[in-house]
């Protein structure tokens, strides 16, 4: 229901002929009022450090979505793109890296869809976080940690419902219990939002099976005795 051609050319005009460090909210906020939709409650799944699980797991089934299965989060995944203030207005060069200034184009956009992401949810929300990392599942200076957490509403979010998951072959650095995790409880808690932890979530587990159908975690029974 929405007119991508209107949409194609407010992300153009937000960054044409500006300077790549230069971004403000403001270039961005027609676009934004354009192509924001609701997302339905319970249905918000957030994410660090699983990028291929998660998004393998909500093409496989639709019952939730993460910020890229949005349209917002869609038109942007995996594109960098920057102004230039000559002719034509669009650098198809080089941009700046991340980390090169903070009001680059590709920065200013993911904050601010994150935390319209994040202000969205509501009632259940979930996080698929990585147990097999080793600087711990939680980190508070991500996407995740420093953004979205802090914009889910306690008033419309009751519970974040954490999938921890571990690679099937990899080390399993941290479990439910971890400091990580701990940390993470403590920041909820703190903003009267609950938090229930799971470690392999079975549907999700089961994709991670089928690259790798013969480990004893993905026999159909994987706590049988023989
Ligand atoms: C969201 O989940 C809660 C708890 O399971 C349930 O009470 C509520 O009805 C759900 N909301 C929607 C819109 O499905
Ligand atoms: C966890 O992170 C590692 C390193 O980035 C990655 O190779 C692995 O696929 C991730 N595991 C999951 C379950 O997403
Ligand atoms: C993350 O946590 C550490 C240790 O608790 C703290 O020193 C740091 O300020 C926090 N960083 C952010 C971005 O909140
Ligand atoms: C959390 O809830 C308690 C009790 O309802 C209330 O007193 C407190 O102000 C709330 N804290 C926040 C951060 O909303």
């Amino acid at each position: 229901g929405k007119d991508c051609h209107s949409i194609s050319g407010l992300l153009l005009s937000a960054f044409m002929y500006k300077h790549p460090c230069s971004m403000s909210e403001e270039d961005y906020q027609p676009l934004m009022d354009l192509a924001r939709h609701p997302i339905p409650c319970n249905k918000s799944l957030f994410w660090s450090k699983t990028n291929n699980l998660v998004h393998r797991y909500t093409k496989a089934n639709r019952d939730f979505l993460t910020l890229e299965d949005t349209l917002l989060g869609y038109i942007a995944d995996g594109m960098s793109w920057c102004g230039i203030s000559s002719a034509p207005g669009i650098d198809y060069y080089s941009c700046p890296k991340w980390n090169e200034c903070e009001n680059n184009p590709g920065s200013v956009y993911w904050k601010m869809v994150s935390k319209m992401f994040a202000d969205a949810a509501c009632g259940t929300v979930q996080v698929m976080l990585n147990g097999s990392i080793e600087n711990g599942a939680f980190r508070n200076g991500s996407i995740f940690g420093s953004i979205e957490i802090l914009h889910l509403n306690p008033e419309k979010v009751s519970t974040v419902e954490v999938w921890l998951m571990h690679d099937i072959e990899g080390t399993q650095s941290e479990s439910c219990a971890g400091p990580s995790i701990k940390m993470l409880t403590s920041i909820l808690e703190n903003r009267n939002i609950s938090i229930t932890c799971k470690e392999n979530h079975r549907p999700v587990q089961l994709l991670q099976c089928a690259s790798n159908p013969d480990h004893a975690t993905c026999r159909l029974c994987p706590y049988a005795t023989q």
